[in-house]
């Protein structure tokens, strides 16, 4: 009789932590889609950040700034109304205002304010204004020693070498794959809106 409730009970026993540790792994993986922060920061939708307000403080975010970023090459970066994205030495040029957010820590999304167009670099490290943010528009944002800020694809990269955003000195957008960390092309100045 006991020998029978054993090999009853035990089994049973063994079944149920079994259970719930498959129940658990589910709802965790329900909850985070098995996603890290980043792929989190672009998978929502950039343009209403009313909506996800809330989700971005509690990963630090939330962090908006208005801002020109000026180029070392004296070159302000702007995304014109058909997204594309080039440098303008007007200081008036109403297309270089930009919204920087943070979606995550270190981690930016860059918005044309008057051409509601997001910075963003693809695989080929082409810079191109995007209506709906993606992975393209992930950034890294990085203080150099020189107060400079660099921005790097967050997403991309070349044989392993970051993709940095750069204006040359004629004022276009350098390609990613051509673009340095320690060229003056890469360094902009985050110029706060008077
Ligand atoms: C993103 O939000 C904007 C504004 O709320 C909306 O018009 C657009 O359809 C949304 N796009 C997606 C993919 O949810
Ligand atoms: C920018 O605007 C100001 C005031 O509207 C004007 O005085 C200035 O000349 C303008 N600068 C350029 C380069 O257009
Ligand atoms: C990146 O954009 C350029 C220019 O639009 C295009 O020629 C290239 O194929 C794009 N690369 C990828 C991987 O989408
Ligand atoms: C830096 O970029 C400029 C163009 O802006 C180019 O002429 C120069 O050769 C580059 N220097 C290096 C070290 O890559």
């Amino acid at each position: 009789m006991r020998k029978w409730i054993l090999t009853w009970i035990l089994p049973t026993l063994l079944y149920i932590p079994y259970l719930y540790i498959i129940f658990l792994l589910g709802t965790l993986s329900l909850a985070c889609n098995d996603m890290t922060p980043e792929q989190m920061a672009a998978n929502v939708n950039c343009s209403s950040p009313e909506r996800h307000t809330r989700s971005y403080d509690y990963m630090e975010g939330g962090d908006v700034r208005i801002r020109k970023l000026f180029c070392r090459t004296q070159w302000y970066l702007w995304i014109d109304k058909r997204g594309n994205v080039k440098g303008t030495q007007d200081p008036n040029n109403s297309y270089s205002i930009l919204e920087i957010r943070t979606v995550t820590v270190g981690i930016v999304a860059i918005k044309g304010v008057r051409s509601d167009y997001f910075l963003a670099m693809n695989k080929s490290g082409k810079l191109y204004g995007k209506k709906l943010c993606n992975e393209d528009c992930n950034f890294k944002e990085l203080i150099q020693e020189n107060k400079y800020n660099t921005y790097a694809s967050a997403q991309w990269t070349h044989n392993g070498k970051e993709m940095f955003v750069a204006l040359n000195n004629k004022g276009s957008a350098i390609k990613g794959k051509k673009s340095k960390k320690e060229n003056k092309s890469s360094h902009f100045l985050p110029v706060h809106m008077s």
